[in-house]
């Protein structure tokens, strides 16, 4: 008999569950090719995140010019401990979980008491985000139970099952600011749907400051991110069976301060002829041509405010760092 095999019971607590097939990569294709076939040529951000793009983003987020992860581990660090124990059994869902830092800082603040009704489940379209931080997670939490999801959270939010506990939805990083302002309105009201009383919704916006902080921010000098937004082609190529050469192009990222948002571009350096075996006929790129890969919308609290429109949302407090260079705001119905 053993009486100390605490491996199986440590099992026991977490699970990892891979929704993408339902999506299915026939989607994933029409997606892209709908994407590069647009008079405005560009991929979805979703995209980034194979294992490489995982890795490449979690270099980026340690970068001293990449301000906005650092400023919100300051604000969730202070406001953790009141977070965590307002119920004594909770559970925390994690849209576009990435790596588990922040969501560490949350569970160090978990009290003793609270520890054992709390569930966590994180979903990421990356399946080696989600493995490494459920691995680490479960260690250095044995009492958690974690469900991990691979899944899409625009498409497949309806099937992540969940207990009738109250529930802590965070949405952190700022990834809502990377999508349209019309999607991500869409986003926070289909998130206000699934809210019953008691559930909170916390979500990472990053600030509008002073253009050179956030050029730098998406123009590292050690050329990390552009070595991020060149790994989508290498996805791109996998997905569709393409032939982009990731030299072809180069990496451009500005601030347009009309549209509040960093833009993100691969721009062609050469005339360049892409083939798949999904094109009719290749795809034509002349030298100055760009794919846009990514936005990153930056926010003052009243176009914060103005996001809820006639959504049933509150807004129940709003977090913010010393510099006021990002928020963290929680919103109920
Ligand atoms: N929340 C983390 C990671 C932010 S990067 C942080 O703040 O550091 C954005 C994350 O969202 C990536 O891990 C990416 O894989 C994931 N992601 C992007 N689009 C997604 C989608 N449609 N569905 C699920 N996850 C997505
Ligand atoms: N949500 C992050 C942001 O908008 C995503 C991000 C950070 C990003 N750096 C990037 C996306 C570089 C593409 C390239 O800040």
């Amino acid at each position: 008999m053993n009486f100390t095999n605490t491996e199986t019971i440590q099992k026991q607590k977490f699970r990892i569950r891979n929704l993408l097939p339902e999506i299915g990569i026939d989607q994933a294709r029409k997606e892209i090719l709908s994407g590069l076939t647009n008079k405005k040529k560009t991929i979805s951000s979703k995209f980034f995140y194979d294992k490489k793009g995982s890795e490449l983003f979690e270099e980026i987020t340690q970068l001293p010019e990449y301000y906005p992860t650092r400023t919100e581990k300051s604000i969730l660090e202070s406001i953790a401990p009141k977070l965590m124990n307002r119920n004594s059994s909770f559970e925390i869902i994690e849209l576009g979980s990435g790596d588990c830092s922040k969501i560490s800082i949350l569970l160090d603040a978990v009290e003793e008491r609270n520890q054992k009704n709390l569930n966590y489940m994180p979903v990421d379209v990356s399946m080696s985000a989600i493995e490494n931080s459920v691995t680490e997670l479960s260690e250095r939490f044995p009492w958690l139970q974690i469900n991990g999801y691979v899944a899409d959270f625009i498409h497949q939010l309806g099937q992540i099952s969940h207990s009738d506990k109250p529930r802590i939805i965070c949405f952190l990083g700022s990834t809502i600011g990377n999508f349209a302002k019309n999607e991500s309105i869409e986003i926070i009201q289909n998130l206000a749907k699934g809210l019953l009383k008691g559930d909170s919704l916390l979500i990472g916006f990053d600030l509008v400051k002073s253009e050179p902080v956030l050029h730098s921010a998406y123009n590292d000098s050690k050329g990390v991110t552009e070595r991020f937004n060149k790994n989508i082609l290498n996805v791109v190529n996998e997905i569709i069976k393409s032939d982009f050469n990731a030299s072809d192009f180069e990496h451009r990222s500005f601030y347009n301060s009309k549209k509040s948002r960093i833009e993100m571009h691969l721009v062609a350096n050469k005339n360049t002829l892409i083939n798949s075996p999904l094109f009719e006929e290749p795809i034509k790129f002349y030298k100055g041509d760009s794919i846009q890969t990514e936005n990153s919308h930056k926010y003052t609290i009243s176009t914060i405010e103005d996001m809820l429109g006639n959504s049933e949302l509150e807004i129940i407090n709003i977090y913010t760092d010393p510099k006021k260079w990002f928020a963290l705001v929680e919103f109920c119905i």
